[in-house]
């Protein structure tokens, strides 16, 4: 049976209050920001407004520097909080190092928040498999924590992830507290290892390929490189997980954020509007014919 693909969520924005425009930033302050790794960082926000910050795991939102300019980044923290809003970001360029070098009790712009959701009714009864690269894991987490909360719904439910080095594994306590739990399967790999590292080494394919899950009950949800996605879905549909049970999160520039302006145009998909978060199959041609 074919199973539902990701709700196409309105062109609204949830958190936004008294001015409903998506177009608007809501100004929200920096309460903390902190280190994850050399490149990488998460900062928690608040409302100006004090009105509740209402996501669902897998969507993202525009954080506007004023002055600088505006990237979409997912929501990396808990659903269930609806106080704070936390991100995680890779600092590559521009608006991304501003946000780095925001401080404490400065403001940042919020619109959000947008895009499809990793759905988590579906997969009600089933195996869970969580598969993440690099800092893929920050839009996998929300669904992560969903997931644990609700711990009794699902049978068994692992989370397979995998850093370049030991040094850029990312929430590496919390993969030790989740794996402390004994009801979750946390394989972690590297690419190359360093230092004393006495884990794992390979490519998280492999973790995909030993997985204790079973295949022809799992609904599989995987965030990271694109290239590493796409042999994820080929490992994991190998094992024999139908296409129609993965779901994986596209990223694409993108200015306006709610399907207006075209700029994150895909195929016949807008990212920010159809996506982030994509069932496999209905983009697998997409897929193929890559820089569409
Ligand atoms: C839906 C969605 C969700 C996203 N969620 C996150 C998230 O949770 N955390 C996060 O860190 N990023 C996330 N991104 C990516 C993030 O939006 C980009 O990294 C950001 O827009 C870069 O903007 P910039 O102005 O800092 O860099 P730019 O000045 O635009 O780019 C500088 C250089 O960095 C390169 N670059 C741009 N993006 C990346 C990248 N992702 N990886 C490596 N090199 C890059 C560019 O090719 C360019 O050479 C997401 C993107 C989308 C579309
Ligand atoms: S970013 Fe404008 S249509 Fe998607």
């Amino acid at each position: 049976m074919t199973e539902a693909a990701p709700t196409k969520k309105k062109h609204h924005c949830t958190c936004h209050s008294g001015d409903a425009s998506p177009m608007h930033p809501r100004p929200f302050k920096v309460v903390k920001i902190w280190k994850e790794l050399s490149d990488t960082f998460s900062m928690s926000l608040v409302p100006e407004d004090g009105q509740p910050i209402v996501f669902a795991p897998g969507q993202f939102n525009m954080l506007y520097v004023f002055g600088v300019g505006e990237v979409p980044i997912s929501v990396s923290g808990d659903p269930t909080d609806l106080s704070t809003l936390v991100h995680t970001t890779r600092a590559v360029g521009n608006v991304s190092r501003a946000l780095d070098a925001l401080k404490e009790g400065m403001s940042v712009g919020v619109r959000g928040p947008f895009g499809t959701v990793w759905p988590l009714d579906i997969a009600e009864g089933k195996d869970l498999v969580f598969v993440a690269g690099g800092i893929g894991l920050a839009p996998l987490r929300p669904v992560i924590y969903q997931a644990m909360a609700y711990r009794h719904k699902y049978r068994n439910l692992a989370i397979l992830y995998g850093a370049r080095t030991p040094e850029d594994i990312l929430f590496d306590k919390e993969l030790l507290r989740w794996k402390a739990r004994f009801d979750i399967d946390v394989q972690v790999t590297v690419d190359r290892s360093t230092g004393d590292w006495a884990g794992r080494v390979g490519l998280v394919t492999k973790l995909v390929e030993c997985g204790g899950f079973d295949p022809a009950n799992t609904v599989a949800y995987t965030c990271g490189p694109e290239v590493m996605m796409l042999h994820v879905v080929d490992s994991l549909h190998k094992r024999g997980v139908p296409h129609d049970r993965i779901y994986l999160s596209m990223e694409r520039n993108m200015k306006c954020g709610v399907g207006f302006c075209g700029h994150c145009q895909w195929g016949t998909s807008f990212v920010c509007r159809d996506g982030p978060v994509f069932r496999f199959d209905t983009i697998a041609d997409d897929l193929k014919v890559r820089e569409l």
